[in-house]
């Protein structure tokens, strides 16, 4: 297969304004094409040509550095997308809500949790929900990275690379985070894959 980019669920305005036109325009047409382009290149002539994402973003890990940041990051975006809608925020769905509960204490605390992994993520990278042995854990992972390649399953992500916040709270990545877990999460989707992991 080659990487292709998703249009996005909605309009560049429709996030505004925890999360810009402008952030939009550049995160997802020139970053995440970026990703693709590269990855698309990367990938020809290799071993991974013909498996899926998932299989190219697990195989390349730890093998062949260029492919995987390129294949990584378009299998972060590609959900990140989709882990945000407008109005977003609110209630969680019943059951996934009840395992967040017996996993994670509350979902205040997952929410204090999931915020600060963020906060503490040195550098570029990402914060999660993720479905591990059984059980929701929160993780934080560098660059591309995600819980794939640490034998988990995303069921939620924040980029929280600089592209991803910096024109619309600059350094101000508490604030950011705590927008997204507010007013933007998409917590139907996070729940589909949720029950697709367990
Ligand atoms: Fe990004």
């Amino acid at each position: 297969m080659s990487f292709t980019l998703p249009e996005l669920p909605y309009s560049h305005d429709a996030l505004a304004p925890y999360m810009s036109r402008e952030t939009l325009e550049y995160h997802h047409d020139k970053h995440h094409l970026a990703y693709v382009n590269n990855g698309n290149n990367l990938l020809k002539g290799t071993e991974w040509e013909g498996q899926s994402l998932e299989e190219i973003v697990k195989g390349s890990f730890g093998k062949n550095a260029g492919l995987f940041n390129n294949a990584g990051q378009h299998y972060n975006h590609l959900h990140f997308w989709n882990w945000m809608k407008p109005n977003g925020g609110g209630a969680i769905p019943g059951e996934l809500e009840k395992k967040i509960v017996a996993d994670l204490g509350s979902v205040e605390k997952m929410k204090e949790d999931f915020i600060q992994a963020g906060v503490t993520q040195f550098g570029s990278g990402w914060n999660w929900l993720a479905v591990k042995d059984g059980k929701i854990v929160v993780m934080k992972t560098a660059n591309g990275e995600s819980p794939l390649v640490h034998g988990a399953t995303p069921i939620l992500g924040c980029d929280v690379w600089e592209h991803s916040y910096y024109i619309d709270y600059r350094n101000r990545r508490p604030d950011y985070l705590k927008a997204f877990v507010e007013n933007l999460v998409n917590w139907d989707y996070v729940a589909e894959l949720y029950s697709k992991a367990v």
